[in-house]
């Protein structure tokens, strides 16, 4: 078997690599000046492979040049992984001792709102919105439920918005989700429309974006993992101000509050990341 063995770029040049940035930026509308430098490299240097560009000069000059590279790049930036209740275990917990909490604490108020920031192809918001569904069972009529999934990532967009899985997707599903949650179309599974109508999606940079506020909970998993420290931080803040008092706020498993966020909310299970926005 042959495995590749030139690096890329040939050589290491940082004003190069500033001038690309700076081409992605106008280009794609990607601002790169947060993400570890690190991670932006890795992915870069899979461009530049496929382009065969020995260096960050001569892939900027592909960028400004080649049909559909922009397409291209952008999708190599954005890493889409994702998967229907990923990290089943979260969600239960999330549904034993979060939503309870919540209800109670909501009394009269009928209206949920729920974001899940930098939600990719779907599956995080229309978990959401199906672990809601059977929490509340039949009371559900009785609330005003939006969840809203946001991307920077349009393709990914588009794919949440039809809300169709092949069976292979849906592997992990229990039987009673599956056939409660969604409908048989050809050799596909398409999200009912009682999870569909509650689910909205729309185009937001969690960098660059306008500040969005109210929610009761907020869902930003496996996003914030490739940017650097500082700007983690400010994006925590920012998302404790779009939280409502005793609001939830719930991380990927390999992310955590730090700084100055760190004291502003409540673990309420560090193994899971879920946090409570403090009153
Ligand atoms: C690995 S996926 C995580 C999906 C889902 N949250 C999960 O945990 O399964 C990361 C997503 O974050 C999106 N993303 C990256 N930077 C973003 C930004 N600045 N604003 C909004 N979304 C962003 C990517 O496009 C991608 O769809």
């Amino acid at each position: 078997m042959m495995f590749e063995t030139r690096t890329c770029p040939a050589y290491e040049d940082e004003k190069e690599f500033t001038d690309l940035k700076t081409i992605i930026k106008k280009k794609l509308g990607f601002n790169c000046d947060g993400y570890k430098q690190a991670h932006l490299k890795r992915r870069l240097a899979v461009r530049l492979r496929a382009n065969n560009s020995e260096s960050y000069k001569e892939y900027a000059m592909t960028l400004l040049n080649k049909d559909g590279e922009s397409e291209k790049l952008k999708e190599t930036l954005t890493v889409n992984v994702t998967e229907l209740f990923r990290n089943p275990e979260t969600y239960e917990k999330f549904s034993r001792i979060g939503l309870p909490e919540l209800i109670k604490t909501k009394g009269e108020n009928r209206t949920i709102k729920v974001w899940s920031a930098g939600c990719s192809n779907g599956e995080e918001p229309y978990s959401i919105a199906i672990m809601l569904l059977e929490f509340l069972g039949p009371r559900a009529n009785m609330y005003n439920i939006s969840i809203l999934g946001t991307d920077i990532d349009d393709d990914s967009l588009r794919i949440a918005q039809c809300g169709v899985y092949k069976p292979k997707q849906l592997e992990k599903i229990s039987k009673g989700r599956l056939d409660w949650f969604f409908i048989k179309k050809g050799d596909d599974y398409v999200v009912a429309d009682e999870v569909r109508n509650i689910v909205h999606f729309k185009h937001h940079d969690i960098i660059s974006g306008p500040r969005l506020y109210g929610f009761d909970i907020i869902f930003c998993r496996n996003v914030t993992i490739y940017f650097d420290k500082s700007l983690q931080d400010e994006l925590y803040m920012k998302f404790y101000d779009s939280l409502n008092e005793g609001g939830y706020f719930l991380m990927g498993k390999t992310e955590t509050l730090f700084g100055k966020t760190g004291g502003l909310f409540k673990p309420v299970d560090i193994n899971e990341r879920i946090y409570r926005k403090l009153r």
